[in-house]
């Protein structure tokens, strides 16, 4: 085992995209941009921001294009905001906007694939071939993942070697990282170990992402785990956002705040300013009504909330 933390880690922020689209109430195109801006403005570069997908089956996302086009990245920006993108039509539409980059989405779950993208993994990949033969002509990154990586609401568990020859896929296809993705959040660290021990010595460490939901609460140690591998890509939501519709069970994914202040335990770079992040974070709460679900805030509040009463400096008893 490697055991040697990397220097600097490159945060995707996926809320504004994984988390978003979970929401059971449509969220305001004002309230989606000022948390894109926040997210910027807390020093966040690489950022999911939406997906070119049916509205009728993710009607959340319809107004990704409108989203993108009134933040407006340009080259200069040092930004990457991304995308999801099924099939031609998807990509048709996002580049029609100023979207950096984009990402395509398989599943290692035959079952997953078919309710999640209406195909079979071999299908996926044909249509996923046209989107390269366009993308590669105008020079358009494209990032792939890889869902229900340790395990399927349908399938249960996932065998190791299935993720490894489809990221291999996905990587010769042209994806310039792929993020292997526990969907339901059945991951442990010992399986994200040996998971992680097949994956590196197949492709590398460099080309890989790890995307985590937090169903089981433990997506940190998930991480750790990875990081411990060398691998510096990590995909995380805001407030602990997020879930698919098409994964029964799935709880939000790891929240931004939890994996930075776990980088800033391992002394590890992220350029991320903790504070006005956790501020995005409640502000997009409090526009969805619910409570910002970062540990690290949780431990922060509890004094103030009144769950440790006793005044150790003037208590008498
Ligand atoms: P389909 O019904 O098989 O598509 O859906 P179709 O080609 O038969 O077309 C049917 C209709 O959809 C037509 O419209 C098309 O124009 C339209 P109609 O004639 O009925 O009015 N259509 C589209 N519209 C907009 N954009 C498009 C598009 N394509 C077709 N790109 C499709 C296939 C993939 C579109 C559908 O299954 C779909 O949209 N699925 C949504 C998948 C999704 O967004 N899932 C959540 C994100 S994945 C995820 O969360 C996992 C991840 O976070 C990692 C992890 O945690 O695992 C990434
Ligand atoms: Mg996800």
């Amino acid at each position: 085992m490697l055991n040697k933390y990397p220097k600097n880690v490159k945060i995707i922020e996926v809320g504004p995209r994984d988390g978003l689209q979970n929401e059971p109430s449509l969220v305001s195109l004002i309230d989606k941009k000022n948390l894109v801006k926040n997210l910027i403005n807390s020093g966040l570069k690489d950022i999911e921001v939406g997906s070119f997908v049916s509205p009728k089956w993710v009607p959340q996302m319809a107004e990704s294009a409108e989203l993108i086009n009134a933040i407006s990245p340009t080259k200069q920006d040092d930004l990457n905001l991304s995308a999801l993108v099924p099939n031609i039509k998807g990509l048709e539409s996002a580049i029609n906007t100023n979207i950096n980059s984009i990402a395509i989405f398989a599943s290692s779950s035959e079952t997953f694939s078919q309710k999640n993208i209406n195909c079979s993994i071999d299908e996926s990949l044909e249509r996923f071939s046209e989107v390269f033969k366009r993308t590669s002509a105008s020079n358009l990154p494209v990032r792939g993942y890889i869902s229900c990586a340790f395990g399927c609401p349908y399938e249960g568990d996932i065998d190791h070697q299935r993720v490894i020859e489809l990221t291999t896929k996905l990587l010769e296809l042209g994806c310039y990282e792929v993020s292997i993705a526990d969907t339901i959040g059945c991951g442990n660290p010992s399986e994200t170990d040996s998971l992680l021990h097949g994956l590196i010595a197949a492709v590398g460490r460099e080309t890989i992402a790890m995307h985590f939901h937090d169903t089981h609460g433990r997506a940190l140690e998930n991480i750790e785990i990875a990081l411990s591998k060398g691998i510096s890509s990590i995909d995380s939501a805001v407030a602990g956002l997020g879930g698919c519709p098409y994964a029964p069970g799935a709880s939000g994914n790891v929240a931004t705040e939890d994996v930075v202040n776990l980088l800033n335990d391992l002394n590890i770079k992220h350029g991320i300013d903790l504070q006005k992040l956790i501020a995005s974070g409640n502000e997009i709460s409090q526009a969805l009504g619910r409570r910002n679900s970062a540990r690290v805030l949780q431990q922060k509040e509890a004094p103030s909330q009144g769950l440790f009463p006793i005044d150790f400096d003037n208590n008498d008893a």
